[in-house]
């Protein structure tokens, strides 16, 4: 994955990249490096670990730059392996995976060329060395040419100090002009000062930032001009507030961002030809990874009961390489919060060459999903820094109920309101701020289970997935009833069990689980919106969260979930918004 960032212009380059870096992190954060040019010479510095251990770099000179930091997928977590990567005169940083990098550096070491890493990213500078002729941008077209997989690059050449060279293939690229100088960076944030200009760069496509010009090139080479993208970089700057982590202060803005994502989708909107779209729907495929995949499974819950129409949740890593069956009236909605996810945009290009119509739900205005699809319906979740998704897992939600509510209406139903769950989330996260004390039986735990039926297990499943992510206890979100078919055999003394329980008919049957975990020695909590089941002798202790439309529960129910996750992580000493290993928005494969 990765987060790139390059500088040509009249400031230092080295607080440019590293302050881009700051903002990239959460594309990955095992290693960190830039090079830079003083128009003489080319240094490379480069790091384990997160982007401050470069920062005595600041002060380095050199006007051209180019920055990268790392999540590892070739080769360990090790100075020899963080970017940028250098062969003969060719300097670069790379975001992406080349599938057929062990071919092409089996070729480089016949000719007796060596390396310096077990990176993949390595064999692009052989490649652009090896055809360099005084041209660094013929050289980067002639030399990405071989390449098999995804690339985002930036490129630097000791012979042109003062150009940086980009290219782009299922990577996101974007380059700009600010006041002082020519940027480009794996995304708007990295790039963004005020009154800066702009542009994506597409697949196949390519930059060249050279003095004070910046150039696009099709993949001919053929000079090219772009739109620029909009984009606001004074409002969104990260800012703690007081808070002591960004997972904790997010989760407090889920109120507010589900009265701005309660999407306005009728006949009568900006979304009316979706509205025809949805008129013609038989069927719906949602494609989802990670958070997004849960909330793609309350989604279908809700489309499934509300509308009677059936719907199927795919983990878009299994769908493209699962030969979807993409029946007429068949409509795909994506969701991803960064609009970035590899497996998202690779399921969804597959849909639409089998003919499906495309609904992405996002967060990113300017993301590689927007341009993919037919719709766009963007979640107003803000900027979300904390790794772990919080607030744009309910913002998404909000956003497919309100889909559920414009397809209930081309069908004559009447789906229960979306209002007041703004409202009702408000309530939700003060109640959750009490799991606080739950976190002493789950710090200290082997690992802990979430159950729940229907709604509730999917919730189950999301809480699950954020206990794991930020604390590292293992855990699994479960269908209440299926515990009995083997997860029970895990369930010991002090066992840690999550019961969710949203929907009255089916309270009891989760109630017997209860029994069933506490029997066999569990420690059982409740997360209802029934004050009643708490009086239970076997639950240890309880959120109650305000009752809402049964289908719509996950919005509410999820809350002390992310909460619990949180306190948890923060009790085992851990950094909750940087978890080990993760990245927030995984661009690779
Ligand atoms: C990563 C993040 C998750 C996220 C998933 C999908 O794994 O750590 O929080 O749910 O990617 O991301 P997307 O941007 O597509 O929603």
């Amino acid at each position: 994955m990765c987060g790139i960032v390059g500088y040509v212009g009249k400031r230092r380059a080295a607080p440019v990249l590293i302050d881009g870096l700051y903002e990239l992190e959460y594309r990955g954060y095992d290693s960190v490096g830039i090079a830079l040019s003083d128009g003489k010479r080319l240094k490379i510095i480069k790091k384990t670990g997160r982007v401050q251990e470069i920062e005595p770099a600041r002060e380095e000179r050199g006007n051209v730059g180019i920055g990268h930091t790392r999540w590892a997928t070739h080769g360990g977590v090790t100075e020899r392996n963080a970017h940028p990567h250098a062969f003969k005169n060719i300097v670069l940083v790379h975001n992406g995976i080349i599938e057929n990098a062990a071919f092409l550096k089996e070729e480089c070491l016949e000719r007796g060329e060596t390396f310096s890493s077990e990176t993949d990213s390595e064999v692009i500078a052989h490649l652009i060395a090896n055809v360099y002729r005084g041209d660094l941008l013929k050289a980067v077209a002639e030399g990405t040419k071989r390449l098999v997989g995804s690339y985002a690059l930036a490129v630097m050449c000791i012979e042109e100090p003062d150009t940086v060279v980009c290219a782009r293939m299922r990577s996101p690229l974007i380059a700009g002009k600010g006041k002082d100088g020519l940027v480009v960076a794996s995304d708007v944030p990295a790039a963004a000062e005020e009154g800066a200009t702009l542009f994506a760069l597409s697949d196949g496509e390519f930059a060249k930032l050279k003095g004070e010009d910046l150039f696009f090139y099709d993949a001919s080479l053929h000079e090219i001009s772009k739109e620029p993208i909009e984009f606001d970089p004074v409002d969104d700057v990260p800012d703690l507030k007081g808070y002591r982590h960004y997972m904790r202060k997010e989760i407090d803005e889920i109120p507010k961002v589900l009265s701005l994502s309660q999407a306005k989708i009728s006949r009568n909107s900006c979304f009316s030809d979706f509205y025809e779209v949805l008129c013609q729907t038989k069927y719906i495929q949602i494609v989802a990874c990670g958070t997004a995949y849960h909330s793609g499974l309350c989604a279908k819950e809700a489309i499934e009961r509300i509308c009677r129409v059936p719907a199927d949740v795919y983990v878009a890593s299994e769908y493209r390489y699962g030969d979807p069956l993409i029946p007429d009236g068949t409509l795909v909605i994506a969701i991803s919060q960064s609009g970035e996810t590899a497996d998202t945009l690779a399921a969804v290009r597959l849909a639409k060459e089998r003919g499906a119509y495309i609904a992405a739900v996002t967060n990113v205005t300017y993301s590689s999903l927007t341009r993919l699809a037919d719709t766009v319906l963007y979640t107003k979740a803000g900027r979300e820094i904390a790794v772990a998704a919080t607030k744009s897992f309910n913002a998404q939600l909000m956003t497919l109920y309100s889909i559920v509510s414009a397809l209930a209406a081309t069908l004559g139903k009447e789906a229960p309101s979306v209002g007041g769950l703004s409202a009702m989330a408000e309530s939700a996260v003060i109640t959750a701020e009490s799991v606080r004390s739950w976190t002493p039986h789950f710090a200290g735990a082997k690992s802990a289970y979430f159950i729940g039926r229907g709604a509730d297990r999917y919730a189950a499943m999301e809480g699950s997935l954020k206990l794991k992510e930020i604390s590292y206890l293992p855990s699994e979100g479960y269908a209440a009833g299926e515990l009995k078919h083997g997860t029970l055999a895990l369930i010991e003394k002090g066992t840690p069990v999550v019961a969710v329980i949203t929907r009255r008919e089916i309270a009891d049957k989760t109630m017997s689980a209860i029994h069933e975990v506490y029997a066999r020695g569990a420690t059982v909590f409740l997360v209802t919106c029934f004050p009643e089941l708490c009086k239970t002798p076997e639950v240890t202790a309880s959120a109650v969260i305000p009752e809402c439309p049964p289908e719509y529960s996950p919005i509410l129910s999820v809350i002390p979930l992310q909460m619990l996750a949180y306190y948890t992580s923060v009790a085992r000493g851990n950094n909750p918004d940087k978890p080990r290993n993760l990245a927030k928005s995984v661009t690779v494969e």
